[in-house]
């Protein structure tokens, strides 16, 4: 089953396998574990890169 985990001023975390489709049209299946970027300051979207912590 896959689950997600909303963290609190953070990310959404994917645990399970789930398809991301980007804006171009093109996919990739993630197998495991993603995290989502939700404040938009990842230098990495859509996955979150810690950026939301602050400096
Ligand atoms: S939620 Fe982590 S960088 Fe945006």
């Amino acid at each position: 089953m896959t689950k997600v985990n909303l963290i609190a001023n953070g990310p959404l975390i994917v645990v399970g396998e789930h398809t991301v489709t980007y804006p171009d049209g093109s996919s990739e299946v993630k197998v495991t574990r993603a995290s989502y970027c939700r404040c938009g300051k990842s230098s990495n979207l859509p996955f979150c890169d810690g950026r939301h912590k602050g400096e």
